[in-house]
């Protein structure tokens, strides 16, 4: 069936694997990529498939309320994957408002258009929201994050997403909006902007600088091949029942001294440099500010209900996303010096 989805958040780094899994998956769908080009979105992300005929990229501001609600008036989508978000942490602890507007407010916006614009269809079109393990908190030692686990974000970013999840089920519970929302942890592969853990390390590796690693290293995350969350993404879209929350994980859980150490062993194996040289980078500085101390996620619902598991080992992806990087230094290079901002900012004008 013909479908005319928006994918909000497109021009970022989950948001552009999920443009291009169904642009090139689904040619009977038209898609469109909603997003306001933040210092976080960068159409070079998208040059691949930019000129298919079933993509289209329109620039605007999900906060913005007119403009969402004549997006909605004249292009008539019927359904919305929902992923533009400020992402970054440790930019929520310097800023926390930004976050609200954009992770809350901007998906209440979403979900008021959605309501208005979609009276009497409410079950042929799906509001899918992308979302995070980040909202359940941090865990001990033991256990592992499942849908059932009471939310308790920790940082201005994790309150801002578990707000938005919050605001979806209220709008399906009281509305009756066909909407599903997935959790998932951390992701890692191309594309990914280097303000994040791995693309930082790989960019500070490269060019000699330290990296830095907060507190002692300690912090455990669960990563998760980016392809394989958009290929969660587009079953959940496709088969997960309204209402239904999903957790995606890649059961693969690291400690991030560890992990850079892996990635340190990495990189002198590809730039050719002498065993344990990038090591010597490694540089423990202080600790983020109310730091969660380790995220894990129990995918089991998904692959059972859905028949979804993660494809990739974490060593192999890590080393692919090295390659990546290390084959795209001009993509790597323009992000840092901010070079994509003019060039791609300049081109489009909010419609
Ligand atoms: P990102 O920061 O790389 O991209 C965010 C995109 O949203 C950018 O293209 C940006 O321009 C756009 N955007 C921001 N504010 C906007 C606004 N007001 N209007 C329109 N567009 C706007 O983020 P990401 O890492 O790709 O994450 C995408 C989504 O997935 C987010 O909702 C995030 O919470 C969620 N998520 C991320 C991860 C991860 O590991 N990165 C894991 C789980 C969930
Ligand atoms: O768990 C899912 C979340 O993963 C997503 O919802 C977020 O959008 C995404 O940014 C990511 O959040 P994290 O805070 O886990 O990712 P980040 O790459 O910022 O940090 C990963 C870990 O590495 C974390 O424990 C903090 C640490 N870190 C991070 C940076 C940037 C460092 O030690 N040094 C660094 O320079």
């Amino acid at each position: 069936m013909n479908k005319k989805i928006v994918v909000t958040g497109g021009a970022g780094f989950i948001g552009s694997h999920v443009i291009r899994r169904f642009v090139s998956g689904y040619p009977e769908y038209q898609i469109i990529n909603l997003d306001k080009l933040t210092y976080a979105g960068n159409l070079a992300n998208l040059k691949d498939i930019e000129n298919q005929p079933n993509y289209r990229f329109v620039k605007g501001d999900i906060t913005d309320v007119e403009f969402i609600d004549s997006f909605f008036n004249k292009e008539k989508p019927d359904n919305i994957i929902h992923l533009a978000a400020e992402s970054h942490v440790d930019r929520s602890i310097s800023n926390p408002t930004e976050f609200v507007m954009t992770n809350v407010l901007g998906t209440v916006n979403l979900l008021n258009a959605a309501k208005k614009y979609w009276v009497g269809n409410y079950n042929e079109n799906r509001f899918y929201h992308v979302s995070t393990d980040e909202v359940y908190g941090a865990l001990g030692e033991e256990g592992l994050f499942t849908e059932e686990t009471r939310y308790d974000p920790h940082s201005p970013y994790s309150a801002s997403k578990a707000s938005s999840d919050h605001f979806v089920r209220a709008y399906h519970d009281t509305y009756g909006i066909n909407a599903v929302i997935s959790n998932c942890s951390n992701n890692y592969g191309s594309h990914h902007f280097p303000e994040k853990l791995i693309p930082l390390a790989i960019n500070n590796l490269l060019n000699n600088k330290s990296v830095p690693v907060y507190g002692k290293g300690e912090n455990i995350r669960d990563w998760l091949w980016v392809e394989d969350h958009a290929r969660a993404i587009d079953v959940i879209f496709h088969k997960g029942k309204s209402g239904e929350t999903f957790n995606i994980g890649g059961h693969n859980e690291w400690k991030n001294i560890d992990l850079i150490i892996l990635l340190c062993k990495i990189m002198d194996g590809k730039l050719k440099r002498v065993a344990g040289s990038s090591e010597k980078l490694i540089s423990f500085v202080k600790d983020r500010a109310g730091h969660d101390i380790r995220y894990a996620i129990d995918s089991s619902k998904l692959q059972k209900e859905l028949d979804w598991v993660p494809s990739l080992q974490f060593e192999e992806g890590l080393e692919k996303t090295v390659d990546w990087y290390l084959a795209n230094t001009a993509w790597l290079d323009d992000v840092t010096s901010g070079g994509y901002l003019k060039y791609y900012q300049d081109q489009y004008v909010k419609r």
